[in-house]
């Protein structure tokens, strides 16, 4: 069984599940026309890239992309590297990158420029989780799910040392 002791709900299911229709109806009423290329940053998207795809209704794409940012620890090792890239070209194509969370933006910032050089026509993020505290490098963020204070938070796709991913909640994880 897994150890709940130092888990604390923080956003439930059912809360997380409403804010994602908002924001899908919200990025359905932004783009017009065309296909929408839904990029899925692994893991930790990989729940909140199901379900937003599900709540926009628009002709989209499901494209998956690997970087690691952070070691086994909780804070960021400012070292980024590309584990898996996109299945598909994006030249001319509209990107919206799907992201758990932005902490220090080193992700993202590392990532947005490594796609913009693919001349893509445009690049918008969505994060479910957005800790604005903890910023070091800028970025610029479209959809933002739920600004958070500096906590630690797993469940719903976000871990620690790779547990937690498959919570339906978002918890605090406290030492
Ligand atoms: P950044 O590059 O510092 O913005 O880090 C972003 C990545 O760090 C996210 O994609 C997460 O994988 C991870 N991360 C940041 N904060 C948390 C957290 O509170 N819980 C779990 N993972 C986190
Ligand atoms: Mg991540």
């Amino acid at each position: 069984m897994m150890d709940t002791s130092k888990l604390r709900v923080f956003i439930t299911a059912e809360r997380i599940q409403e804010r994602i229709k908002e924001l899908g109806a919200e990025i359905t009423a932004d783009y017009p026309d065309g296909i929408i290329y839904l990029v899925c940053i692994l893991k930790g998207a990989c729940m909140f890239h199901a379900d937003l795809a599900r709540a926009i209704n628009r002709h989209t794409r499901l494209d998956f992309i690997g970087i690691s940012s952070y070691g086994k620890g909780k804070t960021s090792s400012g070292q980024v590297r590309l584990t898996k890239d996109l299945d598909s070209p994006i030249e001319g194509a509209d990107i919206l990158i799907v992201e758990d969370i932005v902490d220090s933006g080193v992700t993202l910032n590392y990532l947005t420029q490594v796609l913009q050089q693919r001349k893509p026509k445009s690049v918008r993020i969505a994060t479910l989780l957005d800790k604005p505290e903890r910023r070091q490098r800028p970025v610029d963020v479209h959809y933002v799910g739920f600004q958070i204070p500096d906590e630690f938070v797993v469940g719903y796709g976000l871990d620690f040392a790779e547990d937690y991913r498959n919570l339906k909640d978002i918890c605090i994880l406290s030492e």
